[in-house]
């Protein structure tokens, strides 16, 4: 079952940003209010400047929560994410949220969490990894990257990684990793699966699980606008359990969704 939140638009101050690679930082917040009910898989929404330009808000899967603390992973894609990424410490942004569902820990048993993810799509892995882990349940990453360099799997436990050029672990997909793990992964009881990616990783890993007969929560991406269901920014086509195409919110119906909406 998920749950979803009752956000609030509050002012949150930019308390450390640390660069990760090239292009990302994990850019950590003060922002109480949205730290203390924040879910894994839940996502802010950020007005990076006072400024009229750009107007419209980013949304930000979260990263991390810790005491009064929300961390997300930004890479700078774009004005706004350049923005963020150049924004002093000290400054203050308003910040909505948390937003969307979360991924869903309850609904199915499992031992152990198989946590699958690709580049950015790694952004909100750590505080599911540390959520689970405090159930007492075992997690293994499965991170996907198009270099070494690409893979962001810095404060995470258990990882085993692929890269498109070989230059780490497994040279492949993210997807074919899982294929070559599966038999080893069965080993340690029911599994469930949560993914963060590319919507084309995600089908393809939709397909997969489907074939296996594996539970998975697809972290979907989309365009995002207000976050709250009122400009329809953020449609997005899914199948009901009778295989018939609908069109979702992501910002309310996701971005968490089960991988039997995403297949074929
Ligand atoms: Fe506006 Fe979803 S982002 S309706």
């Amino acid at each position: 079952m998920r749950i979803q939140n009752f956000p609030v638009d509050s002012r949150a101050t930019l308390v450390k940003r640390c660069r990760i690679s090239n292009d990302v930082n994990i850019i950590t917040f003060e922002c109480p209010a949205i730290a203390a009910t924040a879910k894994p898989g839940n996502f802010v929404n950020i007005k990076v400047s006072d400024a009229t330009h750009p107007l419209l808000r980013r949304p930000f899967s979260i990263h991390n929560v810790y005491s009064s603390f929300v961390e997300v992973m930004v890479k700078s894609i774009g004005l706004g994410t350049t923005q963020l990424c150049n924004t002093p410490e000290g400054f203050e942004v308003m910040m909505l949220g948390p937003l969307g569902n979360s991924f869903d820990l309850m609904s199915q048993p499992f031992h152990t969490a198989v946590l699958v993810s690709g580049g950015i799509g790694t952004a909100p892995m750590l505080f599911l990894e540390k959520t689970v882990v405090a159930t007492g349940k075992e997690v293994i990453h499965l991170v996907g990257g198009r270099t070494k360099k690409d893979l962001l799997i810095q404060d995470l436990a258990n990882c085993r990684i692929s890269t498109d050029d070989g230059s780490a672990g497994l040279k492949g997909n993210v997807v074919e990793l899982l294929h070559q793990e599966l038999p080893d992964l069965k080993k340690k009881g029911l599994l469930k699966i949560f993914a963060c990616g590319t919507n084309a990783m995600l089908k393809a890993l939709a397909g997969f699980c489907i074939e296996h007969q594996l539970p998975c929560d697809l972290s979907l991406e989309s365009v995002m606008g207000c976050g709250v269901g009122i400009c329809y920014g953020c449609c997005v086509e899914v199948k009901d359990e009778n295989g018939v195409s609908k069109t979702i919110l992501l910002c309310q119906d996701g971005p968490i969704i089960n991988s039997k909406s995403l297949a074929n």
